[in-house]
């Protein structure tokens, strides 16, 4: 397994992610991992930005040289393979966990942030993990809504270890395979979702890796990831 090499781990940087884009730009191999303890300007989809108290997560970038056209998909698997059995995945790529055991899986406990420079050819894929956060010590907001695995600061290096073997097993996956498995952990399959342009039930992801929607007066449309921002329930 190539990824995870070379690897730079900084106490702070404003935002991984830029860090591997700027390592991608300069030729950095396929593999190239980048690492923090906390970042001043962690960056989240769609511009928000991604709180993390220092030491509490993982915060990762990652360079892929060629990546698949369903990197945020295998991204979401990898990282839900990681977390564990009641992981599902918000599409494109939420990790969520139940709030309580029985109940549905709600709670954010990672988000991803995969950015590409296709003509390029190479991709960073952004991962930041709740490992060891305290929801006490984030912003009032997220609070009512993240989740977090409730380790300690120390167990961040053995869940990497974990995280790198899966990513390299889900990027090796066929498109077939890829999505059954994703599909396995649909979070949203059934539920009604809302976006710019409307709302729908989720009915599922398709053979492109796009959400699917019945919508209110029949019919079915299907969204492409980047494009939307969901709401669901
Ligand atoms: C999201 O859910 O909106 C995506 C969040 C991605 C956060 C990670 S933390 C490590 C990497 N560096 C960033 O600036 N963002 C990603």
């Amino acid at each position: 397994m190539t990824l995870g090499t070379p690897h730079t781990h900084t106490r702070v940087l404003a935002s991984t992610n830029d860090r591997a884009r700027e390592l991608a730009s300069a030729g950095a191999p396929h593999g190239t991992l980048v690492t923090a303890d906390a970042q001043t300007a962690g960056r989240g989809r769609q511009g928000r930005s991604w709180e993390a108290p220092a030491g509490s997560s993982l915060l990762l970038s990652m360079v892929l040289r060629d990546p698949p056209e369903l990197l945020p998909l295998a991204g979401g698997l990898a990282v839900a393979r990681t977390v564990g059995p009641l992981a599902r995945i918000k599409w494109p790529n939420d990790v969520l966990l139940p709030a309580a055991p029985g109940e549905p899986a709600t709670r954010k406990v990672a988000g991803i942030l995969a950015e590409g420079r296709p003509q390029d050819g190479w991709a960073v894929l952004g991962i930041g993990l709740n490992v060891a956060v305290r929801l006490e010590d984030l912003p009032p907001e997220l609070q009512g809504t993240a989740a977090t695995l409730g380790l300690a600061p120390e167990d961040r290096a053995a869940l990497l270890e974990r995280l790198l073997s899966e990513l390299d097993e889900a990027l090796s996956l066929g498109t077939g395979e890829l999505l059954a498995a994703y599909r396995e952990r649909d979070a949203l399959l059934g539920s009604e979702v809302s976006w710019s342009g409307g709302t729908g039930i989720a009915a599922g992801i398709d053979g492109s890796g796009r959400l699917v929607l019945e919508l209110p007066g029949g019919g079915r449309t299907a969204l492409d990831a980047g494009e939307v921002h969901l709401r669901a329930g």
